[in-house]
Parts: C-alpha cells; structure tokens; sequence
C-alpha cells in the first residue's frame, strides 16, 4: 500500500468511526436545549460548574457534553474552560427572534428517534415502522396527544418563520387573488404572503385542532383570510388561483401526493397553479439538505423527497404540468404546476 492509499485508508476508518458515534451529536444537542444552556448563557459566559447548578446537572459531564457541541460551533469554551455563546447556540435561547429550541427538541424527540432505530426493518418492509411503534401514523398519533401535537407544530411553525420571507419575497403574487395554504398549520406563511400582497385574500387549511391555534390575528391583514378546519383529502376550498403545499406533499406516499395535488388541480380556477414548497433533491453525490430530511421523511410518514423529474411525474399523473421551479434564499424551492 502506497502512502497516499495508506493516508485515505486511515481517513476512511476515521470517517466511519466518527460516522457511527454520529448519533450522539443530537443526544448532545438535545441535553443542551433541555437544560436550557442557551439561555443561561444570555447574560455572559460561564464555567461549568456554575452553569450545572442553573442546568440541574452534573458539572464534569456537562462540561464533556458542551465541549463536544463545541467541536461543531454550537457553544464555545475559552482557555479558562468557560463557555460562550455563538451564533447557533443563540438560536437556542427562548428569547431568539428565530427560536430554533423547538425544532432541536423535535427532531431529537422519540417521535423522530424511536423510528430511526427501525430503519432497517423500514428499508426491509419498505414503509415506515412509525404506526408499530406508536400506535397511530404520525398525524393521527399528534391529534391525540396534546404535548407531542403541541410540540410538533410550534416547531413546525418557528422553522417556517425562518423561511416565510424568503419565499413570499420569490414569488409574485402579483395576478393571484386568492391563495389556500393547504396543511398550512397556524397559518405563519399566508399571514407572511397577505401582509406582502395587499390585494390578496387567504385560506388556511389544516385540522381543526391546529387552525384553531392560528396566527392570522393582525389588524394589518384583518378582513382577507379564512379558516378551514378539515380534512386536505376531502375538503379542499374550490375556486382559488393558488394552492400552496409547503412541507406537505414530501410527508406522503407518490399515491397519497397525486390524490393531493388531484385535488389541488379539480378544485382550482382557471387559470390556477400548485405550489409545491419543498427542497428539491439535486443530481450527484453532493451532501444536500434534501437527502437527509428525505430519510426523517422515510422513517415517520412514508414520505419522501423528490428530484424534479420525480415532482413532474407525479404532476402528469394528476392534471397538471411542472411549469418552474423558483429558488428560494433558504433549502426550499417552489415548484409551480398549472393544469396540463
Ligand atoms: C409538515 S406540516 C407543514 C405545515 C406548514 N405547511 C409548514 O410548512 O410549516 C404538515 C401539516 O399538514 C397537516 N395535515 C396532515 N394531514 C392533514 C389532513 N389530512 N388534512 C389537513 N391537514 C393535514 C398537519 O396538521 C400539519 O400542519
């Protein structure tokens, strides 16, 4: 073996070694937003012994824990073995503009977790093992337990607000008049689409445990939007111009998407479009946001993430054709289908 095979031989076992104690990064993560690192650490560093009486912890494992989320840029520890605060870390914090603590907590759950420890049996059986664990598919499961629902659409909904801007900013609304987010949650992007477009009425559609949380109550967009308690499937509001699915069709099957997007397509007016919200897998080997989230996809719903020749496909099937896609400044595209 030559030295340079020798060199990339060891870098090989070092990347797998690291690849699979990888998931004690987000235990990491999660020990941190559930102590509440971030915000003790508003006021100014602090040595580990002091930030475990605030955090009900042990100080040498805290410490060992911190200094770990150090080695990614989330906290950093100074020559005198305090830590600090760094723009990630700050994300954290309840008090951040763009809290990220919900989404951490999520996506470290064992709504998340518990399924990922089944993706062989989910790779094997070709569904996901989500049901067998909880009882329920996801959604169904969210309904009827209260902390997990609630949980799960504030993270859903602190994460859309750091998308929103960028894609109503990407987007023009100028000839539409009226837009349905369907599954749009507590409604985070139409308050953001309404408020940029003064013309333009809204529809939000969800379960009716979830509209019933909304946040279109602003004086600014009063008098333009309605609410839609129901079922996407069954109940889809007919005669708008635009139809937004963001973070939707990705949680279904290629079945349960087309039944989607035939309906998007049977209940839009002339001249409509779909906006498909998602992030759109690229070619080649490149890491991309896409191909992992395609996974949290795989192993809770049965969803997954779509090349663009996979989304056209699926808009054939179902009436309509891809017309676009429109970048946006955050990991999702916009992919615009009008009637075939
Ligand atoms: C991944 S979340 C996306 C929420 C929102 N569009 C966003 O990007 O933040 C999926 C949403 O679909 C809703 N949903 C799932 N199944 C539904 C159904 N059958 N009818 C109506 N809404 C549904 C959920 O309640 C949830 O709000």
């Amino acid at each position: 073996m030559s030295d340079a095979e020798r060199a990339a031989v060891g870098a090989a076992v070092r990347q797998l070694l690291g690849d699979s104690l990888g998931y004690l990064y987000p235990a990491a993560l999660r020990v941190a937003v559930r102590t509440k690192i971030a915000d003790h650490l508003a006021d100014g560093p602090l040595p580990p012994d002091r930030l475990a009486v605030l955090a009900g912890a042990e100080p040498d494992h805290l410490r060992r824990v911190l200094r770990f989320l150090a080695t990614r840029g989330v906290f950093r520890e100074d020559e005198d073995g305090a830590f600090h605060l760094t723009t990630a870390a700050s994300l954290l914090r309840a008090d951040s503009p763009l809290p990220m603590s919900s989404v951490v907590q999520l996506l470290t759950d064992e709504l998340y977790w518990l399924p990922a420890g089944r993706l062989e049996d989910t790779v094997r059986k070709g569904t996901t093992a989500f049901a067998d664990i909880f009882g329920a598919p996801l959604f169904d499961y969210l309904a009827g337990d209260e902390e997990r629902g609630a949980l799960f659409h504030t993270a859903l909904d602190d994460l859309s607000a750091t998308e929103h801007g960028g894609i109503v900013a990407s987007y023009d609304f100028a000839d539409a008049k009226t837009v349905v987010d369907v599954g749009g949650g507590r409604g985070g992007l139409l308050h953001e689409a309404l408020s940029r477009n003064e013309h333009l009425r809204g529809v939000l559609l969800d379960d009716k445990s979830v509209v019933a949380e909304h946040r279109l109550d602003d004086p600014a967009i009063a008098g333009r939007w309605e609410l839609v308690g129901g079922d996407f499937f069954t109940d889809m509001p007919a005669g708008a111009d635009v139809y937004v699915l963001k973070r939707i069709l990705h949680d279904w099957d290629d079945a349960n998407a087309v039944r989607l997007l035939r309906g998007c397509r049977d209940a839009m007016a002339g001249g409509g479009r779909v906006l498909v919200v998602d992030t759109v897998v690229p070619p080649g080997n490149e890491p991309h946001t896409s191909k992992v989230s395609d996974l949290a996809m795989m192993i809770v719903f049965d969803g997954k993430e779509r090349t663009e020749d996979e989304l056209a496909g699926l808009f054939a099937q179902a009436g309509l054709r891809l017309n676009r896609v429109v970048t946006t400044p955050g990991t999702l595209s916009i992919v615009e289908a009008v009637a075939a």
